[in-house]
């Protein structure tokens, strides 16, 4: 078997750069989020920044041929075939679905798994109203279920909110992803697995690690 590709769908502050994060620090897997690269664009100021900064402050989805650009170019790493890859946020149309496969099929790579994080606006909005993000490590918390000690937040760095995470954006992003993401539901219907985002960080964690043990029996 070699090394596990995965997707991981769902809405905003479902969870998935959560367990992205400690699935590759603990499983040395590359953790592949578009929405982080954008971001890290945008404060840099780059061309791709510059385009993409209007549509991340409102929600929408960057344009597909400019994630496109963007993923095929981290996706020749050497290291994914090696490592594996999860690949969080990407793609969230069907466009950018076919383009990926074109993409993997060029690079002989296969898709394993496609992760489909499960749960309710309501949440989500709890959730992402207590986000806080470290400039500095890129590390996730949260005010209450998962805050930073000197123990999780070593590098001790700024925490910061989302542009983003307010509740009028965190609606929205959810209609974008009804409207544009879900389709790929069905379009992934043989590798999905569907997990329950609204238990434990712990719990869901340990799902998806038995999942990718499984891949490589
Ligand atoms: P992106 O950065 O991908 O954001 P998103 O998909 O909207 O999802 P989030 O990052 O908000 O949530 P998450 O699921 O990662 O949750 P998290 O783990 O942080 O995209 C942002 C923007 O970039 C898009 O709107 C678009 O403009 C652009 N973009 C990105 N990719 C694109 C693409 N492919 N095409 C076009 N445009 C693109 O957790 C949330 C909170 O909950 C945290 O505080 C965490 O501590 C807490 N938490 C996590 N798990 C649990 C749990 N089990 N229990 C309790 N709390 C939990
Ligand atoms: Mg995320």
């Amino acid at each position: 078997m070699s090394a596990p590709i995965m997707i991981f769908l769902g809405t905003a502050g479902s969870g998935k750069g959560t367990q992205a994060q400690k699935l590759s620090e603990n499983l040395d897997i590359i953790h592949l989020s578009t929405g982080d690269l954008l971001r890290e664009a945008r404060d840099n100021k780059t061309e791709l920044g510059k385009a993409a900064e209007s549509y991340i402050a409102a929600g929408d989805l960057v344009p597909d041929a400019l994630i496109l650009d963007l993923i095929k170019e981290s996706l020749t790493d050497p290291k994914i075939r090696e490592k594996g890859c999860i690949l969080d946020g990407f793609p969230r149309t069907i466009a950018q679905a076919e383009g990926l496969s074109s993409l993997l099929e060029a690079l002989s790579i296969s898709l394993d798994k496609v992760f489909l994080f499960d749960i309710s606006l309501e949440e989500t909005i709890e959730r992402l109203g207590g986000r806080r993000i470290c400039a500095t490590c890129h590390r996730i918390f949260h005010i209450k279920h998962n805050p930073a000690t000197a123990e999780s937040h070593p590098c001790d760095g700024n925490l910061k909110i989302r542009v983003d995470d307010t509740e009028e954006k965190i609606r929205y992003r959810y209609t974008v992803y009804q409207e544009q993401t879900a389709p790929l539901i069905d379009y992934y219907r043989s590798k999905l697995v569907t997990l329950d985002a609204s238990e434990a960080p712990d719990k869901v964690y340990e799902t998806i690690k038995g999942q990718i043990m499984a891949l490589e029996e």
